[in-house]
């Protein structure tokens, strides 16, 4: 052994019982709340050999700790849902560009942050949820989001409040597409159809329409699976069964879709095995698991949803960037303020 060789192993021997021993490992902050995603997170480690920790937390509390943390940050992935939050964090300077040409080339342009500093690992689209019983078929025949703002909803749509991010990313859609002037019309219009005062999350507005205190509601298309499945009890399953889908926009641009999706944090000290995550989270294994437990639409056109949600159909997505929900999103947070959306 020559003197070069006997070095190495020395300062592995040494790392080894000093417990410094380089830990092949991936740090994952999260804000997703799916019992499923640990399963994905072992599969992971399985495959690679990658150990997974997770730190989760809510955006707000995730980035705080970020800041605390500085560059000495052991964080090497964000992951969340709703492309608003992620842009949030690059707008904080918290993410990094992503290089995996892989990742680029599964991703379309459209589902990716500016800088490619995040991509979705799932789409989900905001639509509107109707009862047969109540809404006519011509009434509800080739409807846009615009059309909500129509006079004949009067007192009828029940949508959650300005405050939650899926809401302020289909503003800023709107925004991006409509320009904002527009989109203020449209949103004073909106909001004076309301049946209520926006109150609950998403499953409240389509058990508010099954019940019949509504009779149309905007919500994620996932909710539905998610009740249909009997994941939410029997009552949600029940209420579901009543409702049917309008896919919206489906002469022009498309319906509004979102995402969840993940980025690379700036000092990730595991960089390589954070880009393998997001590549994992993209391979077809990883994407079926998705689209069968959070009843999400995949990224991989190869893999088909759910088949509670593949039974709404197919329809156009909206193209419009995922970017732009960042971009517009102070925008769309005052906009819906003015036009007195709670
Ligand atoms: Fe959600």
């Amino acid at each position: 052994m020559n003197k070069f060789k006997i070095l190495i192993s020395t300062i592995l021997f040494l790392m080894v019982i000093t417990g410094c021993a380089p830990v092949n490992e991936v740090n994952i902050y999260t804000s997703r709340h799916y019992d499923a995603d640990d399963i994905l997170y072992a599969e992971f480690t399985k495959k690679t050999g990658i150990k997974v920790n997770i730190i989760s937390g809510s955006g707000g509390a995730l980035m705080e700790r970020l800041k605390s943390e500085g560059s000495n940050s052991p964080g090497d992935v964000f992951f969340t849902v709703d492309a608003g939050n992620l842009a949030n964090f690059q707008k904080g300077g918290y993410l990094q560009s992503i290089k995996s040409q892989t990742i680029k080339n599964l991703v379309p342009k459209e589902l990716r942050g500016e800088n490619d500093e995040w991509v979705a690992v799932a789409k989900r689209a905001r639509v509107i949820f109707y009862n047969p019983e109540s809404v006519s078929d011509e009434e509800i025949k080739n409807i846009s989001y615009e059309d909500l703002a129509n006079s004949n909803w009067k007192n009828r749509v029940v949508i959650r409040s300005s405050s939650n991010m899926y809401n302020q990313s289909l503003v800023a859609s709107l925004i991006s597409n409509l320009g904002e002037a527009n989109t203020e019309i449209w949103a004073k219009e909106f909001v004076s159809n309301f049946a209520r005062t926006p109150q609950g999350n998403d499953r409240s507005q389509l058990m508010a329409v099954a019940n019949g205190l509504a009779d149309i509601a905007v919500a994620n298309t996932y909710y539905i699976g998610i009740m249909l499945s009997g994941k939410g009890g029997e009552e949600q399953k029940i209420a579901a069964s009543k409702l049917k889908i309008a896919f919206p926009n489906q002469e022009n641009r498309g319906a509004h879709v979102n995402i969840s999706g993940g980025g690379i944090l700036k000092h990730s000290p595991n960089r390589e095995n954070a880009e393998k995550f997001l590549e994992f989270l993209l391979s077809e294994e990883a994407q079926k698991h998705i689209v069968n437990n959070t009843f999400e639409y995949p990224v991989l056109d190869s893999i088909d949803p759910h088949p509670l949600i593949a039974e709404f159909g197919t329809f156009n997505m909206d193209k419009t960037s995922v970017s732009d929900f960042g971009k517009y999103n102070p925008s769309a947070v005052k906009l819906m303020d003015r036009a007195g959306w709670k």
